[in-house]
């Protein structure tokens, strides 16, 4: 895929980003072409056309959705108008990610700092993910998605916590896609509580510090048991991970598509498996 030169606005030009052109191969010449019945029809393991097919595809795609309010704003909407589009935008991730064969799904939907946003926006925040769960998940469940959610949970009302627990009771027997959405999560504090438990157990007596590798390390994270992401979105245009997966995201693909999260669909998601199928992944060691 051609990387981008140029963009719209002047002196914002990165060879991360994917360009509209990009996109409209995307479309004319999809990246998968998978014969997945669609949401709510099927459960059970998907095919992967594009791994036979000897394409590379990521295990685990996690996307930092941005720009609902810039999308909204450019329409005269209020804020809740970008992330209701933006609810939808996810119901299309989710079967993008099926359709092509990955197994991980990993979205942003909510950040420690989000917090600090204006009442009003919380509200409708947690009003959509309160939506969100009782009108999703049972089809999610139907179609083979097992869900999880990490972040501090406690922070949201009882209701939704309950929720939040039943969704993840009533799909953990599915395994087609594994989706894990980001709630009042911020890296920084799940290292910081990971080093406090593993620093609880080694006064238990449970842990030798001296054994206290890496992979020791991430059994205490919130994604212990989960791999790594292999690619990471950011939509908007913005080039940061803002706190997301910091530990897990050491040797991710990042792709920065020029898109606002409500318009984002199989094309964009298509044009950043596209991307990461180009990219020679090292992990650090040399070429030769
Ligand atoms: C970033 O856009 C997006 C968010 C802070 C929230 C993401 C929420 C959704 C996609 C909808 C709800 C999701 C679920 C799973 C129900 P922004 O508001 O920061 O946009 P801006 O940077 O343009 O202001």
């Amino acid at each position: 895929m051609p990387v981008i030169t140029k963009r719209a606005a002047p002196g914002f030009v990165s060879p991360g980003f994917v360009s509209e052109d990009d996109l409209s191969t995307a479309i004319a010449a999809p990246l998968v072409v998978a014969d997945v019945p669609p949401i709510g029809t099927s459960a059970g393991g998907p095919p992967n056309p594009a791994r036979a097919a000897g394409v590379i595809v990521p295990d685990h795609v996690a996307i930092i959705m941005d720009g609902n309010g810039r999308w909204a704003k450019l329409r005269g909407l209020p804020r809740v108008a970008g992330h209701r589009e933006g609810s939808r935008a996810v119901r299309r991730t989710v079967e993008a990610a099926i359709r092509s064969g990955v197994s991980w799904l990993t979205i942003y939907a909510f950040s420690s700092e989000n917090w600090r946003r204006p009442a009003g926006e919380i509200m409708d925040l947690t009003g959509l993910l309160r939506r969100y769960l009782r009108s999703e998940v049972a089809e999610l469940k139907q179609s083979g998605v097992r869900m999880r959610f990490i972040g501090d949970r406690g922070r949201f009302d009882s209701d939704i916590q309950g929720d939040l627990a039943a969704a993840e009771r009533d799909t953990e027997a599915n395994a087609r896609l594994n989706l894990t959405i980001a709630l009042s999560y911020g890296a920084r504090a799940e290292i910081a509580a990971a080093a406090r438990a593993a620093l609880a157990a080694v006064h238990a007596g449970c842990l030798d510090a001296g054994a206290l590798g890496e992979e020791a390390f991430a059994s205490f994270l919130a994604t212990a048991g989960m791999p790594d992401p292999d690619l990471i979105i950011r939509t908007s245009g913005e080039q940061r991970l803002s706190n997301f997966l910091l530990w897990q995201a050491a040797y991710a693909e990042l792709v920065f598509l020029d898109v606002f999260w409500p318009d984002f669909d199989h094309t964009h998601f298509d044009a950043a498996l596209k991307e990461f199928a180009r990219r020679e992944r090292r992990f650090g060691a040399s070429k030769d």
